[in-house]
């Protein structure tokens, strides 16, 4: 079997490219993981290349049922082990209202929530034998904080942070380290919609990080050993003032509601 290695979902762009930027720059060896390979194989030659690392690329629909099994399978036949998962893909999803393809909305649900339990089912339990494992589950400061109109992406990034807190207690004392990491808004293909790229121009541009920031701010909390952490100093002081009683008139006045 060889050196263990970090498996990166959501690799073909944005922070899950970064991630494994920065981590085969520290000389780690690499699985990515997205539906489209050609960006992958780019990355995984240009990471080889500049770092020495190995990287093995892997197509993979997370927001298919059978996904992650079929990975997990995957990743055994090809004899690689992996002690850092970093559950990066994600996307913006439908409207759970006004969206009326249920099937839709069931496979966005797959992707965000069910396919990084599916994860860390598959994953962990090998952590726990070998006494070491790192596992990110990539949330966003929108699971922490209720807004009018967000009735999926918001509350399906709520339960990664449930999740992590959850399965971080659980392995405590086991050399493994589970943390979300929330960020706000960072600049990557996330906003290429029409709607939030609208969206993006009329907000101030210091509500957005890069990717870099949000990444080796992410990379460090990990290692430290927290289970939440908020990325971007702008969002650690937001979060806490939406939650005393002025802060949620104001943002009840900019469309945000209370999450607690
Ligand atoms: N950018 C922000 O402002 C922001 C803020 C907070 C949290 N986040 C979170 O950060 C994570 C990364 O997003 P990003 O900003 O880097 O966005 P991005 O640039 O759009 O990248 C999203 C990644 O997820 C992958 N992905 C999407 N659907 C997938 C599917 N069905 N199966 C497999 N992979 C899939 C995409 O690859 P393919 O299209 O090739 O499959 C791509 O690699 C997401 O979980 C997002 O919710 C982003």
């Amino acid at each position: 079997m060889n050196e263990s290695r970090a498996l990166i979902t959501g690799a073909s762009a944005g922070l899950g490219a970064e991630f494994a930027r920065q981590l085969a720059s520290s000389g780690k060896d690499l699985i990515l993981i997205a539906r489209r390979t050609a960006p992958m194989e780019t990355l995984a030659r240009e990471l080889a290349d500049k770092h020495g690392v190995a990287v093995d690329v892997i197509q993979a629909d997370l927001s298919d049922t059978a996904a992650t099994a079929r990975l997990f399978d995957e990743v055994n036949r090809r004899g690689l082990a992996v002690d850092t998962l970093i559950n990066n893909a994600g996307s913006f999803g439908p409207d759970l209202l006004q969206d009326r393809d249920w099937s839709a909305q069931q496979k966005y649900m797959e992707l965000m929530m069910i396919s990084v339990a599916g994860m860390c089912h598959h994953f962990i339990p090998s952590m726990q034998e070998r006494g070491f494992g790192r596992v990110l589950n990539v949330a966003s400061v929108a699971g922490q904080v209720s807004l009018s109109g967000d009735t999926s992406y918001g509350p399906a990034k709520a339960y990664l942070i449930a999740l992590s807190k959850g399965l971080a207690a659980t392995v405590r004392g086991q050399g493994i380290h589970v943390l979300a990491l929330c960020p706000g808004f960072t600049h990557t293909e996330f906003h290429g919609s029409d709607e939030l790229t609208r969206m993006k121009k009329s907000s101030p541009a210091f509500f957005w990080y890069d990717a870099d920031v949000v990444v080796r701010e992410g990379l460090a909390a990990l290692e430290k050993g927290k289970t939440v952490y908020v990325s971007g100093r702008l969002y650690r002081y937001l979060i806490p003032v939406l939650r005393t009683q002025v802060g949620q008139w104001i943002a009840g006045k900019m469309g945000v509601e209370r999450d607690d």
